[in-house]
């Protein structure tokens, strides 16, 4: 299938299963912010929100907000009485994120955390935080495996990490590659694959944000 028409598929399919104005309009103050148009899209956000539903999830984790797309699409899967923390560098991206949070007002309650995520993490570890039910991991791709090895700390047997972009474009399979991001991708992946706690699949994905892949990861014990 070429790129194009995996992206009309994917516009035929959310309008199908319902646009949702919310985060339609999200997207829109984004944009107009001038923040980058990198937000999962509109079925993996619905995906995302499965999987907190599934989850029945009261504590999740998002390391990566932007303009909080994905955080609302989380937020809205989970238990009201719960609490989501997610974690971004750029402070002009987390202020755009509390308006689009605020403005979808997704239930459970949002805190936006500005600054380097592996402090954030280090911190949440050493005050002994309690351990978080669903972690999506989206920010930097070179450092993957430090927030793998933090997250690892702060969940628990049962809980679901998701780590989106593992497939860039069919890159991670060429082991030869120079790109920090494959190579952190990659040292993640391989983590994941030898630790015996865990169980894991890849799901590759097209549509309107091109080839790539969400790991998928189950702590088992
Ligand atoms: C792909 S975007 C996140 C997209 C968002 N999860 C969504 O789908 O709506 C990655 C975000 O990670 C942030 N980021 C990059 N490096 C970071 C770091 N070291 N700590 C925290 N956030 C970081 C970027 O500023 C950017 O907003």
């Amino acid at each position: 299938m070429t790129a194009s028409r995996s992206a009309t598929v994917d516009e035929f399919l959310e309008a199908l299963l319902g646009k949702d104005e919310a985060l339609a309009s999200a997207l829109a103050r984004s944009e107009s912010e001038n923040l980058p148009a990198i937000a999962v899209s509109a079925l993996q956000g619905r995906l995302l929100t499965l999987i907190t539903q599934i989850a029945g999830a009261r504590r999740v984790l998002e390391i990566g907000t932007l303009g909080g797309y994905s955080t609302i699409c989380l937020a809205r899967g989970m238990r009201s009485d719960g609490v989501l923390v997610t974690l971004e560098l750029d402070p002009h991206h987390a202020r755009v994120a509390r308006a689009n949070i605020a403005a979808a007002n997704p239930g459970a309650h949002v805190d936006v955390i500005e600054g380097p995520a592996l402090d954030a993490l280090v911190e949440m570890i050493e005050t002994g935080s309690a351990p978080f039910d669903v972690v999506f991991i989206d920010a930097n791709k070179d450092q993957y495996p430090q927030y793998l090895e933090a997250v690892l700390q702060l969940t628990r047997a049962g809980s679901v990490i998701v780590m989106d972009n593992v497939v860039r474009q069919g890159a991670i399979a060429d082991d030869e590659s120079t790109d920090a991001n494959v190579i952190g991708v990659l040292v993640a992946l391989k983590a994941i694959a030898g630790n015996q706690r865990l169980f894991a699949t890849v799901i590759q994905t097209v549509g309107s944000k091109g080839h790539d892949g969400f790991a998928l990861v189950r702590v088992m014990t």
